[in-house]
């Protein structure tokens, strides 16, 4: 190993370089990429609460709605057509995480920003200015396309251009933007939600252009990763972009590795193909699984729906806005935690205690609707119950923001070998995406038919997910990105899938000692 700064965090090695100001700008620049799709997780569940846009664009729902007097708290708000509007996106950002593919490698990964950007840029003008369902729908598969785009290229760009032992501070950055994009679209549903005359949603949906203008004109301004640069046959920029982003001239460590990671890459004509070898088995289980198990916290129940689960709590119209706004306060504050500790504690450690936290609080919330509501649903809080019950949904919400919500994006990104990276990230976002969709369509069903067992049955599914991690996910703090490989090898379990000649293979082809794992 070259001399310099060597800090070993991980039990692997790392290369000399320190956190300069220039991949700290590229990073936070990049990061921007989450505010997108933050604005619309947050921005949805109000605007479709809105009476004046449910009058316009769902007029059946917006009739239901007033017609409806039934008292069942459980089982007010089921309404499939406005869910299908809501998850129209999600399908749309699947489908396109898999065309980012192509364009995250090819052309490199700015530009699979660039285009979400300026496709997301669209969408808000068109839902913005919508005339009538078709325009509000067609709005929304562009806004998906752009979520999809930006969501494949944002994370693997991070966890590239960070150095090893502070990629989880650094790629954090895009759960953090996430978090704020959500909180600012709650702020401003409160605001618009007001406005009389009943064009508060336009306002709503068209301020999305702000953060479709950020990523987009600051993505121009982006270097391309090392990583990218080298599989792409620009050896020299590359070498002079690693010296400039580690603030160094002692790479030649970390160019061998990259220039191995590619030699290995070009290789590979077809990473689709080549994802399903079985010394990728490991990375591919966990990369389904991760998204998989993310949504499954029921994170976007309170997301999507905490006005209409506030109101199911028996909170007035405006108290459960203002709650929503509590929770998005939650989110991101929370979310600074895991920025702080991932590189020193590891992303094991957040995510089984993030798992232990979010069980805790999901069945407190369930036994507390339990007692008030009961199967019936009829029943009535008081003020302190109340308290309570906001309480527990933001030691749930907290309990998200520093382990499943940025760890979701954080492990998927670091742990596929670059021939198969960009592969690997679009299955993430598709999966993940795929499963808000499901989620986001099934909610309001289950609540009427669970009712507070709902909470139990997301619970249940927490304790499935936490006893994976703890079996099955090796701990990936301060390993170089192209060093992963090394990390299944030593494991319990997935060490089964790696031939040695899997590991060695790299280091031998670059007339290098094996490394000191
Ligand atoms: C998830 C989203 C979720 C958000 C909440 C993200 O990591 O992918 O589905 O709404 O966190 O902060």
């Amino acid at each position: 190993m070259a001399g310099g700064a060597i800090v070993n965090t991980g039990g692997g090695k790392d290369y000399p370089g320190k956190l300069t100001v220039f991949v700290f700008f590229a990073c936070f620049v990049a990061a921007t990429g989450g505010l997108i799709f933050g604005y619309d997780i947050g921005i949805s569940g109000g605007v479709t609460s809105m009476e004046s846009f449910l009058e316009k664009f769902f007029p059946e729902v917006y009739r239901k709605e007033k017609l409806d007097t039934s008292t069942n708290q459980y089982c007010r708000f089921d309404s499939q057509l406005l869910t299908i509007f809501t998850s129209s996106l999600y399908l749309a950002a699947l489908v396109a995480s898999f065309c980012a593919s192509t364009v995250t490698r090819v052309l490199g990964r700015k530009w699979s920003m660039f285009g979400g950007g300026v496709v997301f840029l669209v969408g808000a003008v068109l839902n913005g200015a919508a005339k009538n369902v078709l325009m509000l729908i067609l709005g929304r598969i562009l806004l998906g396309i752009g979520v999809g785009f930006a969501n494949q290229s944002v994370p693997v760009y991070l966890s590239e251009m960070a150095p090893a032992r502070l990629r989880g501070m650094l790629n954090i950055g895009f759960q953090l933007m996430i978090t704020f994009g959500i909180l600012c679209a709650n702020l401003i549903n409160y605001g618009t939600a007001k406005i009389k005359g009943g064009w508060g949603w336009r306002v709503s949906l068209a301020l999305a252009v702000v953060p479709a203008a950020i990523i987009s004109i600051g993505s121009l301004f982006l270097p391309d990763t090392p990583n990218s640069l080298i599989e792409r046959g620009h050896a020299e920029q590359a070498k002079k972009m690693l010296r400039r982003i580690r603030g160094t001239d002692d790479i030649l460590d970390e160019y061998n590795d990259l220039v191995a990671a590619s030699e290995e890459s070009k290789l590979v004509k077809h990473p689709w193909a080549n994802i399903m070898k079985r010394k990728y088995r490991p990375q591919l289980v966990i990369g389904i699984l991760i998204p998989f198990f993310q949504q499954l916290t029921g994170i976007n129940v309170i997301m999507f729906y905490a006005p209409v689960l506030f109101k199911t709590m028996g909170f007035g119209n405006d108290a459960s806005l203002m709650s929503a706004v509590i929770t998005g306060i939650v989110n991101l504050f929370a979310t600074f935690i895991s920025v702080l500790t991932v590189d020193k504690l590891g992303r094991r450690k957040l995510f089984l205690e993030g798992g232990v936290q979010m069980l805790i609080s999901q069945s407190m919330v369930g036994i507390l609707m339990a007692i008030k509501l009961g199967t019936s649903g009829e029943g009535h809080f008081s003020k302190a119950y109340s308290g309570f019950l906001v309480l527990f949904v933001c030691i749930y919400v907290m309990g998200f923001a520093w382990s499943w919500g940025p760890l979701g994006w954080l492990v998927p990104s670091e742990i596929f070998p670059l021939e198969i990276r960009s592969a690997g990230q679009s299955i993430n976002v598709s999966v993940n995406m795929f499963f808000t969709f499901v989620i986001a369509q099934a909610f309001l069903t289950m609540l009427c038919h669970l009712k507070f067992a709902l909470f139990f049955f997301f619970g249940a599914w927490v304790i499935v997910m936490t006893i994976f991690i703890a079996l099955f996910l090796p701990e990936t703090k301060g390993v170089p990105i192209e060093e992963m490989a090394l990390v299944w090898k030593k494991h319990w379990f997935w060490s089964r899938f790696i031939s040695d000649d899997d590991v060695h293979e790299r280091n031998v082809e670059m007339g290098k000692p094996n490394s000191a794992f």
